[in-house]
């Protein structure tokens, strides 16, 4: 007869969380990394949001704040993550294969939400690096294309290889089954990678300061009373963004308010 072996002690997930399975991991770079997990039929949330994401670790829940990237209508969730290996989360996370546990907190929130800002005909979207993360969901959104004429999406990198989800963006997404028709005529992708040659080489701030990335895509200056924004990345980013909108008229929206941009800094540094 086979020996039975010791059942391992259970680990004994809070409340406060959903434990899932991996079902996928996409390593982009030796930085950056995205997985899919299973989703809890009870766990809801709206395109932009975030949930805090992590791992049980000596008995613990390790998690931190990460941005959704998977549409609400998805079946599975996705998440973009950077990797820094000596990050108490990050430095584990990377590690992750299929069949692994994660921990989802059940409570969603955020401020990047369609209904925070005010009507408006285009949707500007301004990221950097894994502030990309809420931008993936919300440019699977219908209700984003039924709220504005055109959507726009500007990602900063540092590398071209950092450039997450291009070929989803340019490619499948115009070509989804269901969403394509409603995206393609609408969405517009402007790539800026910033420490190798790329046809644009410029920071977020500098694209608005020159003008640059309106006049390529033949559009006008940014315009507070037509135009909407909103934007994820460094708390560096979010820094040097906010008063070069406000200098153009733009008024910060929340949560209890709309106005004519929000903002969300991309949470996991470490
Ligand atoms: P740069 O290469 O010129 O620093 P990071 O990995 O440091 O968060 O940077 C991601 C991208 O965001 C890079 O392309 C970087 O440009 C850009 N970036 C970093 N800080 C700022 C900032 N304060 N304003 C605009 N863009 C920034």
């Amino acid at each position: 007869m086979d020996a039975i072996s010791p059942a391992a002690p259970a680990v004994k997930v809070p409340p406060a969380f959903f434990e899932q399975k991996v079902t996928w991991v996409h390593h982009w770079t030796d930085k950056l990394f995205s997985f899919r997990c299973t989703r809890d039929a009870a766990f809801r949330f709206v395109a932009g949001q975030f949930s805090m994401i992590g791992l049980m670790v000596e008995g613990k829940p390790l998690v931190r704040a990460y941005s959704i990237v998977s549409a609400p209508w998805e079946e599975e969730l996705e998440f973009l993550s950077i990797k820094v290996q000596n990050g108490p989360l990050t430095s584990r996370l990377q590690h992750i294969q299929v069949g692994d546990s994660v921990l989802i907190g059940k409570k969603p929130v955020g401020t990047l939400l369609t209904e925070n800002l005010l009507p408006g005909k285009t949707l500007y979207f301004f990221a950097t690096g894994t502030g990309l993360a809420p931008f993936m969901s919300l440019i699977r959104e219908p209700d984003v294309y039924e709220k504005y004429d055109r959507v726009v999406l500007q990602h900063t990198v540092r590398e071209v290889a950092e450039l997450a989800y291009r070929d989803f963006i340019t490619k499948d997404l115009p070509a989804h089954e269901f969403l394509g028709e409603m995206v393609a005529p609408k969405l517009l992708y402007y790539p800026s990678v910033t420490r190798e040659p790329f046809p644009v080489q410029l920071r977020s701030t500098a694209l608005i300061e020159t003008g640059r990335m309106t006049t390529d895509l033949g559009l006008p200056a940014l315009n507070p009373e037509t135009d909407r924004v909103m934007m994820c990345g460094s708390e560096a980013f979010n820094a040097d963004m906010v008063p070069l909108l406000e200098a153009r008229g733009f008024v910060e929206g929340n949560n209890s308010t709309p106005g004519s941009f929000v903002l969300e800094k991309a949470f996991v540094t470490k």
